[in-house]
């Protein structure tokens, strides 16, 4: 595998190099994302080395650009899909059936219909459920493959209620039904796991939550001891420092952590499950930034308000959880003044920041948002009729475009009339 280990924990977007970055959004345009697959190479070996007996799945949805799915897949990693669309991806980065998990989460018809038609040539893909509802479409369509229960730990965890699925009845079916619901579906399935989330982007403060996760899972694991389950999931969500001054998750301490809850479970002389964890934003979130230029500069009595031609339709987590993403101008080396940056959509909520102290700018200048390889680009929208941004990926000293900046024509091909003047 490639990627070394005694990468840094965290790569901050003053790490970036301006000259570069600079060139790249003269050639490209802005607004751009850039994804750093070498980085993406190093977050892959540190989870190998933290986890080293662990089944460590990327959660796709962070970013499921091509190539990063295939760079993931390179470094050794296994997949853990949300839709049928992400099962497809994966296929085509060549992920085999082995190593592919889709999470069925209120499954539409079609998606359990398309997974169930891709399983049949990839024969090790393994379908999580949270529901007995949904148990029941797999066994009305046939399906007695490989199956994972996922389960709701009555623990959430992550940086905004809104992704804090732990506790949340929508995900997973109840911890005190869990053990009856995983002995029923033995009889319709071949039952290899069982699975919990937390949450997404837990920090050191949460951890104790974490582990009280995975204490549960260990316990319903050694109940479950005399079926033969091969993985205990305890999900993704391992948090990343957005705040410059914030320090990153000891990953090692974590891993530890989780280890320690598991042992009773893990040490079952009778045919141990091994543990697997399923990160996604920890695998790509600090490789990518987002290059956005300056097109309005307005003072105003409390804050300078510097208008960009990215918005919430690019990058859309500060107006949905109001996460904090690092700025900063490039080249920049003014005095610093409060700053709001805002994007081209009429809502408020389109700003990246607010007031804060940013070097002073001026049109034309180019601003890098850090930390965005992670639920940035996959959250783009076609709001305001915004075709989505270009994705760039660096790796050493080669570029290439991997995803190609949408045209007007493109967000308009999918309404039947388009043809019309
Ligand atoms: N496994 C399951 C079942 C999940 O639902 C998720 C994320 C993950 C793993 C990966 O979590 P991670 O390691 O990336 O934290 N859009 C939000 C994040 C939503 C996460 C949803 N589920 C954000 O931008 O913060």
């Amino acid at each position: 595998m490639s990627g070394t280990t005694d990468a840094p924990p965290v790569r901050r977007l003053a790490d970036w190099d301006d000259g570069r970055l600079t060139e790249l959004a003269r050639t490209h345009g802005t607004p751009l994302y850039v994804i750093d697959l070498a980085r993406i190479r190093e977050n892959c070996a540190r989870l190998r080395s933290a986890f080293p007996d662990a089944d460590v799945r990327y959660a796709a949805k962070a970013n499921a650009a091509g190539a990063v799915l295939e760079t993931v897949k390179d470094a050794g990693l296994g997949v853990e899909c949300a839709s049928a669309g992400e099962v497809v991806r994966a296929r085509r980065a060549g992920f085999p059936g082995d190593r592919l998990h889709y999470t069925a989460v209120n499954p539409p018809a079609r998606d359990l219909d398309r997974v169930l038609a891709i399983r049949a040539e990839a024969t090790g893909l393994t379908i999580t459920a949270g529901a007995v509802d949904t148990l029941d479409r797999l066994a009305e369509r046939g399906y007695d493959g490989r199956l994972c229960v996922r389960v709701n730990p009555g623990v959430g965890a992550g940086h905004h209620e809104k992704v804090r699925t732990g506790a949340d009845a929508t995900f997973g079916v109840p911890y005190d039904r869990a053990e009856s619901v995983v002995r029923e579906a033995t009889s319709r399935f071949d039952v290899v796991g069982i699975h919990a989330h937390a949450g997404s982007g837990i920090d050191a403060d949460q951890l104790d939550r974490h582990r009280e996760l995975v204490a549960r899972m260990g316990a319903l694991a050694t109940s479950l001891s005399d079926i033969d389950l091969e993985y205990v999931d305890v999900g993704g969500g391992f948090g990343v420092p957005y705040r410059e001054t914030e320090p990153p998750l000891d990953l090692s301490a974590v891993a530890a952590a989780t280890r320690r809850e598991l042992a009773d479970a893990l040490d079952d002389p009778k045919g141990a499950p091994n543990l697997a964890v399923e990160p996604g934003r920890y695998v790509v979130a600090d490789a990518g930034v987002l290059l956005t230029e300056v097109n309005t500069v307005k003072p105003t009595p409390g804050s300078t308000v510097v208008g960009v031609d990215a918005g919430m339709t690019d990058l859309l987590r500060p107006a949905m959880y109001d996460a904090y993403h690092p700025i900063r101008p490039l080249n920049g080396d003014g005095e610093d003044v409060p700053t709001t940056v805002a994007g081209p959509i009429c809502e408020s909520s389109d700003v990246f920041c607010t007031d804060r102290p940013l070097p002073r700018v001026e049109r034309d200048d180019r601003l890098a948002v850090g930390i965005v390889g992670a639920y940035g680009y996959e959250m783009a929208s076609h709001y305001n009729t915004r075709p989505r941004p270009a994705e760039v990926a660096v790796d050493g000293d080669t570029s290439r475009v991997i995803r190609e900046r949408e045209t007007i024509a493109d967000v308009l091909a999918t309404e039947p009339d388009t043809d019309r003047p």
